[in-house]
């Protein structure tokens, strides 16, 4: 093996990784097929003997059976002349069909391979792996290029982050119907996909003195330039592979907008075609990428031939010049293209990008299989001023770039998409954790991310980061607000984090630590986007998630209610009875406000909003009730007309939305629905006649579809599902989402009925082992068993049995290795 761009051997990978250690050394695929194209049917088991690839069987086909996440690599014997492979990867198989993969997707790279495909140039025997980790993944294929026919000795995928078979997880579950195993297994192998170790995740930017070493991949933008417009961008570039590649005018989240690309005289590495590219040309696109995905377009991409020769490991400077009308592009002094903006106009994106041809900030990262040197970058705004100028020979840019490796543990929303820090998917996602995988660390670590980001004095003044990113540092945060601030209620999200956190570990460490600035939180809350004349949540610069962004809505108000029971309790631990009381009587007067003017008689439900009356939502049907709000007769009556809005298999959020096949089924928001099924019946004194049906429609059809469906299945949770039970928004659907996974916590805590809960007496929450009984009988499951992790050291261990009808169940319950920890058996009356 050669001069290997994209690859690097194994030894010299070592350096680039950190010391996480993780339980295996390498993922490798259970089963393959070898043919002419990939196939999902008559895999065989694979031991890791070699298979050869030819001219007539030029595919090969891997399965890992489960999501996997890490560094690709193959073991090769020499081939007789120099064979280009390309790789392929995807969480569901249909990916394999498509000349792209499943990728690409939206935002940042996420310190991972932006591309789903990419092709290695073997020329010599050993182990090539691939410079980038792929987040997430099930399947795989190797593509042949060419006749020469090249022997794999082996094959695998080096761990970025571990994940284990979830029956070996310090928590478990079972139950007659080993149905609820597997769907409680689904959000236990979702967490340990999508939480990372501190440093586990490396730069995707190489720096050194002569510069910064970027490998094809997102253009990862300057956090110090949002606000430039109309600026001439100028830096050095040496082309190693292929090509160079920037952007001007992107946004702020991510970089969306106009991107440039400028190739060598050399033919690259092949890409079985996605937008090949043509040689020493520019090519202009708009988007995050040049690939046009069905779900995230970006503009047609345009060839400019350049006259001079570009050659590959030669300096050239380039200058961008940004005017009313377009892009003036020269390379060392010549202009080379002047690429009109025009064409560019309908693919402006406000959500994405700065919503503005001539603003926005400029950004490097050269295309697919290229890579390219960068260095003295210098921005003169259109008075002359030069308004930035960087040479890239220290590794402080990384953070401005969003590129750093990640200071924190944390959890991103999906192992392979968005991976972001999404503290609103948190709230089911730190539960799990703390019923699977027993990682409190990993709850810790993300609140302790989230007060380093609070906002100090300014225009978001206290409040935390909604949607992060790992690579991004504290001291650029001013630069994400507010463009990444578009889910006001995911700072309520956080507040349910905290308290569940405390909950379940008592830890008061962490809580005085951040004490005034949960506090500060809180208060900036009410002052933003408490409305004194509705008394409900409702400001014009706020958007509700849980609302679908209707404002003085249902759900998000009631949902702050949750979080501020939750924190009452938190406070009153803690010793703060000043603060507590402020919080608890803030809760009675929003309660109140909910209970007069969002109730509909006439529907028998809690309207979705003010605007809305008419219409009804899952989640304020649910947090209504979590928030006990409603009276027994209102959940009754609430849960009742849930019928109006399942759609085949599943909930949809509210009555507003079309019973159309594009109909996005969340298992986020049925999750938060799911949990308070169990609370109507175990707090509310609701009939369990009335929520057998539905939690039987989320437990045995709707998250069944997860586990069910070969062609999809990956063993985590999904973030969204089509009525035809097919993976909602499209081929990038992630399907390793922890935020689907809300079963994992909800079997543990109410069937198996291992949970913490508030005792008033002593101020102070305590483990109980308390199964919901009747919905257990209702749903005919006969025994439950598992173990729930202790974030002290240790586990619960609880069994019970019905061993026959009329009489007492038997019940079991050991705190195994914590003396510290007593559990409190409440039988079956
Ligand atoms: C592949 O490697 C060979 C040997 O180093 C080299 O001659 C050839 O140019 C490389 N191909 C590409 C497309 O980089
Ligand atoms: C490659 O792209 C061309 C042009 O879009 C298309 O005609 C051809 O069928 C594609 N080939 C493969 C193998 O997908
Ligand atoms: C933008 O620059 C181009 C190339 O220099 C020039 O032809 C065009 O007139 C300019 N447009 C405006 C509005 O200045
Ligand atoms: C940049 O130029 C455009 C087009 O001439 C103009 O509309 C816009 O106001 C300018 N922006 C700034 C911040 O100067
Ligand atoms: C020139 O433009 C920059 C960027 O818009 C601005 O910050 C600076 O104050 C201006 N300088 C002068 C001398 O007008
Ligand atoms: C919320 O409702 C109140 C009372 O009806 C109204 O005054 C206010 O404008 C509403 N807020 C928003 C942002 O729509
Ligand atoms: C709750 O409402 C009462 C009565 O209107 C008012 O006096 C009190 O200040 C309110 N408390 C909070 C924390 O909003
Ligand atoms: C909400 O209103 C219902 C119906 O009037 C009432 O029964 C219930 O107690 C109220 N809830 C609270 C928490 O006050
Ligand atoms: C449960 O699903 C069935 C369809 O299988 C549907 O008719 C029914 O309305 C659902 N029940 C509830 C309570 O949502
Ligand atoms: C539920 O029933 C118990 C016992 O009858 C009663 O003490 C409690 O107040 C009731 N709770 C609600 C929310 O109705
Ligand atoms: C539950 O009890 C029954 C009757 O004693 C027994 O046959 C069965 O094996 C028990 N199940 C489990 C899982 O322990």
């Amino acid at each position: 093996m050669a001069s290997q761009q994209f690859m690097l051997r194994i030894g010299a990978v070592v350096s680039l990784c950190s010391t996480v250690a993780y339980a295996v050394d390498a993922y490798f695929p259970k089963y393959y097929h070898l043919g002419a194209e990939p196939t999902i049917d008559g895999l065989q088991s694979y031991d890791r003997s070699s298979v050869t690839l030819d001219e007539h069987n030029s595919v090969l086909t891997l399965d890992y059976t489960t999501e996997v996440g890490g560094w690709p690599w193959v073991e090769l014997e020499s081939p007789s002349s120099p064979v280009q492979i390309q790789l392929k990867y995807s969480e569901p198989f249909d990916g394999l069909e498509l000349p792209q993969g499943d990728g690409p997707w939206l935002y940042c790279n996420g310190l991972m391979n932006s591309f789903r495909t990419e092709t290695f140039n073997i020329t010599d025997s050993g182990t090539t792996q691939s410079f980038f980790l792929q987040g997430g993944l099930r399947w795989q294929s190797i593509t042949l290029i060419g006749n020469t026919p090249i022997t794999i000795r082996n094959i695998g995928i080096k761990p970025s982050v571990t994940i284990s078979d979830p029956a070996t997880l310090p928590g478990s579950f079972s139950t007659s119907n080993d149905m609820y195993e597997q769907v409680w297994s689904l959000g236990a192998r979702a967490v340990e996909a999508a939480c990372v170790d501190a440093g586990s995740q490396p730069s995707t930017w190489e720096i050194s003195d002569e510069g910064a070493l970027i490998r094809g991949q997102y253009p990862a933008v300057s956090a110090l330039a949002s606000s430039f417009a109309n600026y001439t961008l100028e830096f050095s570039t040496k082309i190693t592979a292929g090509g160079t590649g920037w952007r001007v005018a992107g946004g702020a989240n991510g970089g969306y907008g106009a991107y440039f690309v400028l190739t060598s005289n050399k033919e690259g590495l092949e890409s079985s075609n996605i937008t090949s590219l043509a040689q020493n040309s520019l090519i202009a696109g708009y988007g995050f990428t040049l690939i046009d995905q069905a779900i995230l377009p970006s503009a047609p991409s345009e060839t400019y031939p350049v006259s001079t020769v570009i050659k590959e490991n030669e300096w050239y400077s380039i200058k961008t010049v940004i005017n009313a009308t377009g892009y003036a592009i020269s390379v060392n002094g010549q202009d080379i293209a002047f690429v009109g903006n025009s064409n560019f106009e309908s693919y402006i994106n406000g959500a994405w990008g700065s919503g503005s041809l001539t603003e926005g900030n400029f950004g490097f990262g050269p295309y697919l299989n290229q890579q390219a040197w960068y260095k003295d970058v210098k921005v003169t705004a259109q008075n002359g001023t030069v308004i930035y100028q960087q040479p890239f020979t220290s590794t402080d840019i990384l953070q401005e770039y969003a590129v750093a490796s990640n200071e924190y543990a944390v959890c991103l929303d999906g192992a392979k998409r968005d991976r972001e820090v999404w503290i609103g998917d948190f709230a089911h996602t730190g539960r799990m954790i703390a019923a699977s995988s027993g990682r409190y660390d990993y709850i810790k670590s993300m609140i302790e991310f989230e007060f380093d980001w609070q906002y100090p004095p300014g225009p978001a003044h206290g409040l935390v980061p909604i949607q992060a990113y790992m690579g991004a540092g504290a001291d650029y945060r001013e630069v994400y607000y507010p463009s990444e601030f578009g889910e006001t209620d995911y700072q309520f999200f956080f507040l349910l984090v905290l308290s569940d956190y405390f909950a379940l570990t008592g830890d008061k460490d962490t809580l005085s630590k951040n004490w005034d600035g949960l506090k500060l939180l809180v208060q900036t809350l009410v002052d933003r986007y408490y409305d004194q004349g509705s008394g409900l949540m409702a400001s014009a610069d706020a958007s509700w998630f849980s609302a679908q962004g209707s404002q003085n809505a249902t759900a998000p108000t009631a949902l702050f209610v949750v979080a501020l029971n939750q924190l009452f309790e938190v406070a009153t631990a803690f010793g703060d009875s000043d603060t507590a009381s402020t919080w608890s009587q803030l809760s009675t007067n929003i309660t109140t406000a909910i209970n007069d003017s969002l109730w509909n008689e006439n529907i028998g439900a809690y309207s979705l909003s003010l605007a809305q009356p008419d219409d009804t939502a899952i989640m304020a049907t649910a947090f209504t009730i979590r928030a006990g709000i409603a009276s027994s007769d209102r959940v009754t009556s609430s849960i009742a007309r849930l019928s109006d809005v399942f759609l085949a298999i599943g909930y949809k959020d509210s009555s507003a939305a079309s019973n159309s096949a594009s109909t996005q089924l969340s298992p986020n928001t049925q999750g938060f629905l799911l949990e308070s099924l169990f609370l109507a019946y175990t707090k509310y004194n609701v009939s369990v006649d009335v929520v057998i049906p539905a939690i039987q429609n989320l437990s045995e059809v709707f998250w069944p579809k997860m586990v069910t469906q070969n062609e999809y299945f990956t063993g985590a949770s999904w973030e969204y599902l089509y009525q035809d039970g097919s993976p909602g928004i499209g081929i990038f659907t992630s399907l390793s989402h922890p935020w689907g996974g809300a079963p994992t916590y909800i079997f543990s805590n109410y069937i198996l009925g291992v949970r913490t809960e508030w005792n008033a007496q002593v101020k102070s929450y305590e483990w109980v082992f308390a199964p919901a009984w009747d919905i257990a009988e209702g749903l005919g499951l006969g025994w439950a068993r598992g173990r729930v992790p202790l974030s002290t050291g240790g586990y619960i261990e609880a069994e019970w049995n019905t061993t026959s009808k009329g009489e007492k169940p038997t019940m079991s319950a050991t705190v195994v290795g914590n003396g510290n920890v007593k559990i409190n058996v409440i039988e079956r009356l």
